[in-house]
C-alpha cells in the first residue's frame, strides 16, 4: 500500500474530529479498580491456546463489569504485568468472565502455569464493541483468523440470541491447520443455529478434506446477495484483516460497512498513557472496534 500524500494527511486531521466510530459501552466503574478473579476452569483449545473461566472473588463486581462483545480486560499477574485480553464469552453467569488466552510472552506464559484455584487481577471491561445495533436487517459476514476468532466468538452467540433481526449470517476461519481452529466443537451448533460456518487452512493433516488457503480466498468464493447492503467485521492478523478488506470492497461492500478490531501494545487501557495510539485514535478507548471508513488512511501508513 502506498505512502499518504496531503490528502491523505488532511484525511488523517479530520479524522481526529471524527465520531466515534464502534459503539463504546458505559458499562464501567473506576477504571484503575482492579478486581480479583479465581481460576474456576482451564480447557485446552488448540496447541499454545487455552480458555481460562475466571470467577470474581467479590460478588458486588458481577453488575459493574458486564463485557459487550469485542471489549477486553486487562489482566494482571502480580509481580509480572498487565495484559489486554478480549472477553470471549458474554452469555456466561453474571459472576464470571472468560478469557482465550494465546501463550506468547511472560505474562501469558505465566498464566499458563495458573491451576484451578489460583487468583489473578482484572481491571475492565474496555473498549468500544462490535456494532450489534448495525447489524440488525443486513447480511453480515464475519472473517476472522487465528486467535482473532475469540473476541467474535462473543458476537456470535449475540447474533444467534436474536437469530432474527439478521439476514444471511456467514462465517470465515481461518488457521494454520486443522489442529489450530479454535471452538471446534461449537462449529456444528453455530450451523445449527444459522450462522453458516466457512473453514479453511494453510496447511492440511492426512485426514483434513476442507478448504486449503488463505481465508481471503473463502471469501473471493462467497456467494454475496447484496454486497452494497452486507456488513463485515474482522479480526485477525493485521496482514489477512488488510487483504479482507480489500478484498470485501472489490467485492461491492462500501468502506462505511466494514469494522475491524486492531491490537497495539495496551498499558493504561484509559488514554492517557498514549501506548496505544494510531493517529489520532487511541485504541484502548476508540477501538479496538474501528470503522473501517475512518482509520483507512492510517491503514495505508507503514510506518507513522
Ligand atoms: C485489545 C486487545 C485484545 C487482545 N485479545 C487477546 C485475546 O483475546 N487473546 C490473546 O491471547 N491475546 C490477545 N491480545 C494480545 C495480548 O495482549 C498479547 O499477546 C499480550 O499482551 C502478550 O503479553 P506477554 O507479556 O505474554 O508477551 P510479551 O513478552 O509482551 O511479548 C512476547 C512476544 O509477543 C509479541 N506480542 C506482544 N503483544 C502482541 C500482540 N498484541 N499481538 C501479537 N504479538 C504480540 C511481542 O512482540 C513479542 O514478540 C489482545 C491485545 C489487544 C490489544
Ligand atoms: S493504553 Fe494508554 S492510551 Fe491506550
Amino acid at each position: 500500500m502506498s505512502e499518504p500524500g496531503s490528502d491523505d494527511v488532511s484525511a488523517i486531521k479530520q479524522q481526529a474530529k471524527a465520531v466515534t466510530q464502534a459503539p463504546v459501552p458505559e458499562n464501567r466503574g473506576n477504571p484503575w479498580q482492579v478486581d480479583a478473579a479465581v481460576v474456576t476452569e482451564i480447557r485446552d483449545e488448540t496447541p499454545g491456546v487455552a480458555t481460562f473461566q475466571f470467577a470474581w472473588v467479590d460478588k458486588n463486581v458481577t453488575s459493574r463489569v458486564a463485557a459487550q462483545p469485542g471489549q477486553f480486560n486487562m489482566l494482571y499477574m502480580p509481580g509480572l504485568g498487565e495484559v489486554a485480553i478480549s472477553v470471549s464469552d458474554s452469555q456466561i453467569r453474571a459472576d464470571q468472565v472468560v478469557h482465550t488466552i494465546r501463550e506468547v510472552g511472560n505474562v501469558t506464559g505465566a498464566m499458563f502455569r495458573l491451576a484451578v484455584g489460583d487468583t489473578i487481577g482484572v481491571r475492565g471491561p474496555f473498549g468500544s464493541a462490535w456494532p450489534l445495533d448495525h447489524c440488525v436487517g443486513h447480511d453480515v459476514v464475519l472473517v476472522c483468523g487465528g486467535i482473532g476468532l475469540a473476541p467474535m466468538r462473543t458476537l456470535v452467540n449475540e447474533l444467534i440470541r436474536c437469530r432474527d433481526q439478521y439476514g444471511e449470517l456467514n462465517l470465515l476461519i481461518g488457521a494454520r491447520t486443522p489442529l489450530d481452529l479454535l471452538y471446534q466443537s461449537e462449529y456444528p451448533q453455530w450451523n445449527s443455529r444459522g450462522i453458516n460456518v466457512h473453514t479453511t487452512v494453510d496447511r492440511a493433516t492426512a485426514t483434513w478434506s476442507g478448504n486449503i488457503g488463505v481465508v481471503i480466498l473463502l471469501l473471493e468464493r462467497l456467494k454475496l446477495r447484496d454486497p452494497a447492503q452486507t456488513l463485515l467485521m474482522t479480526c485477525g492478523p493485521e496482514v489477512m484483516m488488510k487483504y479482507t478488506i480489500q478484498t470485501a470492497i472489490s467485492r461491492g461492500l462500501t468502506y462505511d460497512h466494514i469494522w475491524l478490531s486492531l491490537e497495539r501494545n495496551m498499558n493504561c487501557a484509559v488514554g492517557t498513557c498514549g501506548h496505544c495510539q494510531f493517529g489520532p485514535h487511541f485504541l484502548c478507548k476508540d477501538g479496538p472496534v474501528l470503522r473501517f471508513d475512518q482509520v483507512q488512511a492510517l491503514m495505508e501508513v507503514t510506518d507513522l
